[in-house]
């Protein structure tokens, strides 16, 4: 075996074979058998790494600063940590024991199918060692540690009921994190073609497979499973600050078909007192589901509409498909054949259906696409005075088949840039909000995309099911998608599909305004899920659900801009924050807000009460004046209309007074919910919509608590601050004096 020293990689050669390995930074190494393969994702993130390299016996040994990995003469690798314990050993592809079926290149060459007739052309396997938990992987459904379980990244419009064993959804976040008892890391496998993720289905050992393209990873160290995280975040970016109305309260259906229906909506949450924020216009508010029209008979004057909306504080989202009516009078359409902006198949524009019937599709894996895509989202948010943009079927779906691997879009074949459909598309739609608004945060929601893009969209979850089983893996989804990079998500709330009943209903919305894409909505055969169609007790929980949600926004938007500056998530799985305790590795039935609340929903029918796991530390009840509880099981009692909240010893928890029904303007006064013992927290201020933030124009206010006695560090002043800072304490309320 050669090697060879270039500028920061060094390359091995062993006969035709190459492998580059590539110190990024003392965390990050790069792994790739072509360094010079473009990442459509990856940001340039490195800094300088000492690190030394050694021959012996059967390879040599690269030793950086944190970790040390071995190449062996077939060129397979073993990462380890500098007191040379094994973190990932990588191994020759076996058979499986347990399934058995052929290696993918033999099974290819003698005609085997494989998995759905895919043959792999890259498969890294590794040794499974006992202590290994798998999680990540973007909006998988199953079990938050994804061991023995397999999983294909191609991102499909799955309209069945996502249970355990479906092997794709709308995402592709092709990265993992595998913790271990003395360390935990990470895998980016940088490539948007098919993948197939193999988490130690037969007990011996784990793989990943790349359908095509570019051998081209990242091994991200920890050693702290936040490490990993923040490092990947590094790596595929982290999300801007939203705006702050994103976070209040949405409602959407598929679909308010007309202006009185939407209408009649708003003045039913009037009438329920219950606060709206934002109204999700689906499909139906189109002409004939042309993209970029609006319907002029459903929505006469709609921008109008839209603005008198605006005044009463209510935004509007419309829904923005990619495919585009085939309809040689319409003028998009024309145009998109004229540019050459849509996909084509053996010399013709390639067609396939969606909603509008026969369609076509743009490739927005190109650039002179995506501007030309972004200028109609600009002419189309300022003409209307839409809010913001829901891009959805674009994984793509295509009723009509799936599309031939070999459609171009572009010079890029389907095959190597289907999964990144969503993420170009969100990107394009995201620059087209900002050029209609170069001042304010461009608001875009997705169902499908990539790593990385976080830095242009938040998302949900796609098509779910008004069951007590979706419901179940909604936390364990959002968690999955919130480790790989992803923050900003949410569930229909209430279900997608089917009619929900109203204990569903109950114990949606307790969990849902936990999430921080806060949006109930449901589809177009179903009966109505509107908090007021539902029963008084149904509709008053609903009511006190979502008026404690605008209490926390203040603590969701530190949490947002914790995440803008460390990549860490909103919403945490307890083993990011308590990886020593061996109970946190599996849970998925309660999780973190932050690190200081830990929210313990009820996700099961008929039951008000449940089994509570706390975590190191003392945890007081959130909503009533209960005694401390301590680390173990708890059985909690939580009726109807009741969900398990726990601060952590010590926390502050920033809210906004009671009453708070719209984010438009903040209150002047700003509640801080104290719990005894000792603690901190980092609270951010700003004008909620703006980018003047970028420009220093925020608040940064460090509070300590020393059991109950709270002070305030003003590290940054930009902003005009609070009039009024209440403190509440187990034992009374005070006024914080800010100076
Ligand atoms: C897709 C979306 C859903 C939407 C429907 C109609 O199924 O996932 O949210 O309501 O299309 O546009």
């Amino acid at each position: 075996m050669e090697y060879q020293l270039l500028n920061n990689a060094i390359l091995f050669k062993e006969g035709e074979r190459v492998l580059y390995l590539d110190f990024l930074t003392p965390n990050i190494l790069r792994v790739s058998t072509d360094i010079s393969h473009a990442s459509d994702i990856v940001l340039p993130v490195r800094s300088p790494v000492k690190f030394t390299l050694s021959q012996e016996e059967g390879g040599y040994r690269l030793t950086g600063p944190l970790f040390q990995v071995q190449v062996d003469l077939n060129l397979f690798l073993r990462f380890a940590q500098l007191n040379d314990e094994t973190l990932l050993e990588e191994t020759s592809y076996e058979e499986n024991p347990r399934k058995p079926h052929l290696h993918d290149d033999l099974a290819a060459k003698e005609g085997h199918a494989v998995e759905g007739q895919d043959c792999y052309e890259h498969t890294h396997a590794y040794l499974l060692h006992e202590d290994e938990h798998f999680y990540g992987l973007g909006d998988h459904v199953g079990p938050l540690d994804k061991r023995e379980y397999r999983y294909i990244n191609y991102n499909t419009d799955y309209p069945q009921a996502h249970e355990d064993d479906v092997l794709s959804l709308y995402k592709d976040f092709p990265f993992f994190l595998v913790k271990r008892l003395q360390a935990s890391f990470g895998i980016y496998v940088d490539n948007p073609y098919k993948t197939r993720f193999d988490f130690g289905a037969d007990q011996r050992q784990f793989s990943f497979s790349e359908l095509k393209g570019s051998d081209d990873y990242y091994f991200l160290y920890g050693p702290s499973p936040k490490e990993v995280v923040s490092t990947f975040a590094s790596l595929s970016g982290k999300m801007s600050l939203p705006p702050r109305w994103s976070l209040g309260y949405q409602q959407s259906r598929w679909s308010y078909a007309d202006a009185p229906s939407v209408m009649n909506v708003v003045k039913s949450f009037k009438a329920a007192d219950i606060p709206l924020e934002v109204v999700h216009l689906d499909i139906d508010y189109m002409e004939g589901y042309r993209i970029f029209t609006v319907s002029s008979s459903r929505f006469p004057a709609f921008s109008d509409f839209v603005a008198n909306l605006r005044k009463e504080g209510i935004k509007v989202v419309t829904i923005l498909d990619p495919g585009i009516k085939v309809d040689p009078d319409y003028s998009l359409y024309q145009e998109a054949i004229k540019g050459g902006y849509v996909a084509t198949y053996q010399g013709e524009v390639y067609v396939n259906a969606v909603w509008p019937g026969d369609s076509v599709y743009p490739s927005f894996n190109e650039e002179k696409t995506r501007a030309w895509w972004a200028d109609k989202c600009a002419t189309f948010v300022k003409t209307t005075g839409v809010a913001g943009l829901w891009c959805d079927m674009n994984e793509p779906a295509s009723f009509k088949g799936p599309l031939p691997s070999d459609v171009l879009f572009g010079k890029e074949k389907h095959e190597a840039v289907h999964n990144l459909y969503g993420h170009w598309m969100s990107k394009a739609t995201h620059d087209g909000l900002l050029k209609a608004n170069p001042e304010l945060r461009p608001f875009v929601i997705t169902r499908a995309c990539f790593s990385g893009s976080q830095r242009y969209t938040t998302v949900w979850t796609g098509d779910n099911q008004s069951n007590w089983a979706d419901l179940r893996l909604s936390p364990g989804q959002l968690l999955s998608l919130a480790l790989s990079g992803m923050s900003f998500v949410g569930t229909d709330i209430g279900g997608f599909g089917g009619d929900c009943p109203s204990e569903l209903m109950n114990r949606w919305i307790e969990f849902g305004v936990f999430s921080p894409f806060c949006r109930n909505h449901c589809a177009v055969a179903n009966f109505y899920q509107e908090p007021y169609v539902f029963d008084a007790k149904t509709l008053a929980n609903y009511r006190q659900w979502v008026y404690f949600r605008y209490r926390i926004v203040p603590y969701f938007y530190d949490l947002f801009y914790e995440h803008s500056q460390s990549g860490l998530p909103v919403l945490r799985p307890l083993f990011l924050e308590y990886p020593s305790d061996p109970v946190c590795d599996t849970l998925s039935d309660e999780f973190l807000l932050g690190s200081s609340l830990l929210v313990a929903p009820i996700l099961d029918p008929g039951v008000s009460a449940r089994s509570v796991y706390l975590p190191q530390g003392h945890w007081y009840p959130f909503f009533n004046k209960g005694e401390a509880l301590l680390s173990g099981y708890h059985l909690q009692n939580a009726a109807l209309g009741e969900c398990l909240v726990y601060a952590k010893e010590g926390a502050i928890i920033p809210l906004y007074p009671t009453g708070v029904k719209n984010l438009d303007n903040e209150p002047k006064e700003l509640v801080l919910k104290v719990f005894p013992g000792t603690g901190s927290l980092l609270h951010y201020q700003d004008d909620g919509t703006s980018l003047a933030y970028q420009k220093g124009a925020y608040n940064l206010y460090l509070f300590t608590n020393h059991d109950g006695l709270v002070s305030c560090n003003l590290l940054h002043q930009g902003y005009p601050t609070y009039e009024r800072i209440r403190v509440i304490t187990p034992s009374g309320e005070t006024l914080l004096n800010l100076n």
